[in-house]
């Protein structure tokens, strides 16, 4: 728990699931096969804010191949751990996605609403191809109806934060993913 105690968080959170080292080595993986997959291809990647900032620096940096970053914000959670399932577009994207291989970059699958909800925002706008890209699926992730084409980690139920991932807006700059201790959110994932 070294890593934990030099941001001074250990009463926070409850251990770290995913450490900096094993999160870079897959973002490396994960940057090969896309590489491979959309050889010769002008590939647009998609990062949904706020969460997926430092995959999507990282995966970014990790390809090869030259591509395009866009951005959208939408918001299906408040500041608690419980998505609504209501889902609002904070910020668009400034990019013409028509004709375009698309490939959004999203930090974590938990029921899959906020996901299939934006690939069909997206897929109306009828991209060349449209693809997606977690860093973690949760459980829950697996009974929605999303065909995710590149994953992370699966990981359990539990609420995680760090490398992006917030609660209540903290805790994203941690450069690892960790479990919050219950006496932070109460105890409902
Ligand atoms: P759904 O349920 O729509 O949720 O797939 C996806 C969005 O919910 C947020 N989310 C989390 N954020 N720790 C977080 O910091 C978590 O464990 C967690 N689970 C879901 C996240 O914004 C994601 O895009
Ligand atoms: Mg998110």
């Amino acid at each position: 728990m070294g890593a934990v105690d030099d941001k001074d968080l250990g009463a926070d959170l409850a251990s770290v699931l995913i450490t900096q080292e094993e999160l870079q080595a897959k973002i490396r993986e994960l940057a090969a096969e896309i590489d491979a997959d959309y050889a010769g291809r002008d590939l647009l990647l998609v990062g949904v804010l706020k969460g997926a900032v430092m995959v999507m620096a990282d995966l970014a940096r990790a390809l090869h191949s030259p591509v395009s970053m866009d951005w959208m914000a939408v918001s299906s959670y408040g500041s608690g751990t419980r998505s609504s399932g209501v889902v609002r577009i904070l910020k668009d994207l400034d990019t013409d996605i028509t004709g375009r291989h698309v490939l959004i970059v999203e930090d974590i699958i938990d029921s899959g609403l906020t996901l299939s909800w934006l690939v069909s925002n997206l897929a109306s706008r009828n991209p060349a191809s449209l693809e997606i890209c977690a860093l973690l699926r949760k459980p829950e992730a697996a009974q929605a109806e999303i065909d995710v084409r590149y994953v992370g980690f699966d990981i359990p139920n539990e609420f995680v934060v760090g490398y992006g991932l917030d609660y209540a807006e903290k805790y994203r700059n941690l450069p690892f993913v960790g479990t919050l201790a219950p006496h932070v959110y109460g105890g409902q994932a």
